[in-house]
């Protein structure tokens, strides 16, 4: 009897971006049902979005085809998550070269971890590699128009988020010897996201 495949879509989603809802509906053309998960990290996040709210945003993105994607956050380990989801396959998003070595590195720890789960690398859409959801938040805290890069429901969060305030200095790009150090990746935090001890946002 054949059995649904299941691929593992982790990251940040701080916001989800048009990038990512290219990622996951390319990943559908190839696995029957993705679990787009929100690696939760209480009391060590700085996040802009909850992640309750962060879950609102995608269940709202993928509503019509919430029959094979499925928004959910986890904490703890990756490989255990997919274990208990059944997931035979990680999912990452690839922009740059820049990206590779920390992916790289992450996808040989899992494999370590969990040597049957894979990791399956998509390269970004062409319209959408130099989106990250870092810069977005930088762009619209500073007065910008990210309105085609991310999807409309984040948009608007991401501008009621920013209404009267000041821009946060901690969404703010790192300084040029930062990115030598900790390049940005795809579709996400960068390397130096905080939750996860790595720095700037990606
Ligand atoms: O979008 P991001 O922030 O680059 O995603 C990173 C993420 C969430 C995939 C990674 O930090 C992760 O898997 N976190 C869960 C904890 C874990 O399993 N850590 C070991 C990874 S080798």
């Amino acid at each position: 009897m054949a059995t649904d495949t299941v691929a593992i879509y982790p990251g940040s989603f701080d916001p989800i971006t048009n990038g990512h809802v290219d990622l996951v509906k390319r990943t559908l053309r190839v696995f029957d049902n993705v679990v787009v998960a929100i690696a939760s990290n209480p009391g060590k996040d700085g996040s802009l979005f909850s992640v309750a709210e962060r879950l609102q945003m995608m269940r709202e993105v993928f509503k019509g085809i919430e029959g094979r994607v499925r928004a959910d956050s986890f904490e703890g380990l990756l490989v255990d998550y997919a274990e208990r989801k059944r997931a035979t396959v990680i999912i990452r998003g690839l922009r740059a070269i820049s990206d590779f070595e920390y992916e790289f590195q992450m996808a040989m720890m899992n494999h370590r971890l969990k040597p049957k789960l894979e990791t399956f690398f998509m390269m970004t859409g062409e319209s959408e590699f130099y989106i990250s959801s870092r810069l977005v938040k930088e762009v619209v805290s500073l007065g910008g128009d990210v309105s085609g890069l991310v999807p409309a429901n984040v948009l608007k969060k991401l501008s009621q988020k920013f209404k009267g305030g000041a821009p946060r200095a901690d969404l703010m790009a790192p300084t040029a010897s930062a990115v030598g150090r900790n390049s940005e990746r795809a579709h996400g935090e960068t390397p130096g996201h905080k939750s996860k001890g790595r720095g700037a946002q990606r």
